[in-house]
């Protein structure tokens, strides 16, 4: 339990950090809860930059720890549930696992939210926690414990659709005014989405994968649709879960894509009418609103050819010399 003083000194550091939130260059809220603040390059939601200056300074990572990585509406949730499935494969059968009865996203904690900073809020047994921060602003124990870490990207021009309906669904679920596909698009373009520029985010990611590749898994998207069964036997030998091929003979991978397949979860009931951060004010959402297509290209149905060139351009520019194509 924490103590009197413990607490005190948690109150002043929240506050010092609101102090200096406060301070920060605001952005466009994006029809949201709040607006989003400047910090070290990047745009946040002044709630989950608090959190993360949180977790900076408290989080003290194992070296057993998984940390899924990734920018908003690129694959998070999805890779959250293939990922907890795996781990937990001897845990749970299929009519037991949790995420028959929770999202995906309340089974993995969210690092900038879930006060995961503190270990009490951790299931010990699963070592998984997520985080929506570039690489630069992760806690430095995550680097320093040499724990793995789980990268995955999109195509910019269907996160950037992903984004835009998944603002809009909130201002509806707010009875707000939403943000209006063009308006969202140039500032999306600007860099100024949440967690933007998502470039910026995905090269700090692949330019550490190249760096430390035993450490830091780059996934796309794209590649995870089209070839799951494929993926998952990588992703978990990589997590030190590998499948046995008795498990392998015995048809376990492809058991746990077909349970986190979209289809799937976005069938379940507690998917369809439940809710997340239920009681936690403008935070809480349907569940529903996780979940929209799963498809690659929509953006088609939504982008003009003109946007779609101009983000392909910006994203040649921005990955240039990377080696990196999306
Ligand atoms: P769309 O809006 O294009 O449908 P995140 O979890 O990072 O917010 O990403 C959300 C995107 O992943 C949404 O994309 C959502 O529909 C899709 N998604 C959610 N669950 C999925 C699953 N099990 N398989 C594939 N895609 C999924």
């Amino acid at each position: 339990m924490e103590s009197h003083i413990e607490i005190q000194n948690e109150d002043a550091l929240q506050k010092s950090f609101k102090e200096m939130i406060s301070t920060l260059p605001k952005g466009n809220c994006w029809g949201c809860f709040e607006d989003l603040c400047q910090y070290q390059g990047f745009w946040f939601f002044s709630t989950f930059l608090q959190g993360a200056l949180s977790a900076q300074q408290q989080f003290q990572a194992q070296p057993t720890d998984i940390i899924l990585c990734s920018s908003p509406r690129t694959g998070t949730a999805w890779l959250k549930s293939l990922t907890f499935a795996t781990i937990t494969r001897t845990l749970y059968d299929d009519s037991t696992t949790p995420l028959l009865s929770k999202m995906p996203h309340d089974v993995v904690p969210f690092m900038e939210f879930d006060h995961a900073q503190f270990s009490t809020n951790r299931h010990l047994g699963i070592p998984l926690l997520a985080t929506h921060l570039p690489y630069s602003l992760l806690p430095r124990s995550i680097i320093d414990s040499g724990c793995k870490l789980i990268y995955i990207c999109r195509d910019p021009k269907d996160t950037f659709v992903s984004l835009y309906h998944f603002a809009a669904r909130y201002s509806k679920s707010q009875n707000t005014q939403p943000i209006q596909l063009d308006e969202a698009f140039e500032l999306f373009y600007e860099g100024g989405s949440p967690y933007g520029p998502y470039w910026d985010h995905v090269l700090g990611y692949w330019k550490a994968s190249l760096e430390h590749p035993d450490k830091l898994m780059f996934l796309k998207y794209e590649e995870l649709v089209e070839d799951t069964v494929l993926y998952l036997k990588k992703i978990a030998a990589y997590m030190g879960y590998p499948f046995s091929s008795e498990e392998q003979q015995q048809w376990v991978p492809e058991n746990i894509v077909k349970m986190c397949s979209f289809e799937n979860l976005s069938g379940l009931e507690v998917n369809k009418t439940g809710r997340h951060r239920e009681g936690q004010g403008n935070l809480g959402l349907e569940n529903n609103i996780y979940f929209r297509k799963g498809k690659p290209g929509d953006w088609k149905n939504y982008l003009t050819t003109e946007m779609a060139q101009r983000l392909d351009q910006r994203t040649m520019q921005k990955l240039s010399g990377s080696g990196l194509s999306l």
